[in-house]
């Protein structure tokens, strides 16, 4: 089966974006030359699933797409013939449900699967899919915004594995989620 894994940034009040999407609370505090062991964490990915608000807002961005494998798009709105020709065999877009979804991957070969979006990372939580998720905490409260964490329909448990605090203030930390018994 697919293992879910989690590589994200939050405000220390736990947002991922501003409420309208914004992120320059995030992105003023790149530190060139510091990946924060994100290029190392991708390459132990087979692929990426993302939720179409990330999927949307890495378009808006206007960059070169930034991922170097395969990317699923999670959206029951999106219709896969309007992905721009550049996308095509690059990225998928599904409706699938998040575990026939990882069954299927799993057939296609894939191990290991990098979750990216609150919403489908919670939807994927709830699956009791993500082993692991690696958190970078931004020194910084913004007030409101779109949320990593929400309702789940259990308490999850998870260890501590790693925490390292880099000299920017950000403060990564790493936990491991047991399988659903
Ligand atoms: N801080 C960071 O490191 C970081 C990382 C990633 C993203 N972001 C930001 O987070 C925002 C996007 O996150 P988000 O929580 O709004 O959205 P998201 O999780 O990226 O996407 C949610 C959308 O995915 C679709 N979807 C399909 N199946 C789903 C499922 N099983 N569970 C959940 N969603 C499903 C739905 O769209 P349909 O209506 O099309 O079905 C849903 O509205 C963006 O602003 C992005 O910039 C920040």
């Amino acid at each position: 089966m697919v293992t879910g894994h989690v590589f994200i940034a939050t405000s220390l009040d736990g947002f991922i974006a501003r409420s309208d999407g914004g992120l320059d609370w995030l992105l003023s505090r790149d530190d060139p030359g510091e990946d924060h062991g994100y290029d190392a964490f991708l390459k132990g990915m087979d692929g990426i699933v993302m939720g179409r608000g990330s999927f949307e807002a890495v378009r808006a961005l206007g960059v070169p797409w930034p991922y170097p494998k395969p990317v699923v798009v999670l959206s029951r709105s999106l219709a896969p013939e309007a992905l721009p020709p550049d996308l095509r065999g690059h990225v998928e877009v599904t409706p699938e449900p998040p575990r026939p979804l990882c069954e299927r991957l799993a057939r296609q070969g894939w191990r290991r699967v990098y979750v990216d979006g609150g919403a489908v990372i919670r939807s994927f939580l709830a699956e009791g899919l993500i082993a692991d998720m690696v958190l970078t905490r931004i020194p910084v409260l913004i007030g409101q915004g779109l949320p990593l964490f929400g309702s789940l329909p259990a308490d999850l448990p998870l260890r501590h594995d790693t925490t390292h605090a880099y000299p920017s203030g950000l403060v990564q930390s790493r936990y491991l989620l047991d399988p659903p018994a």
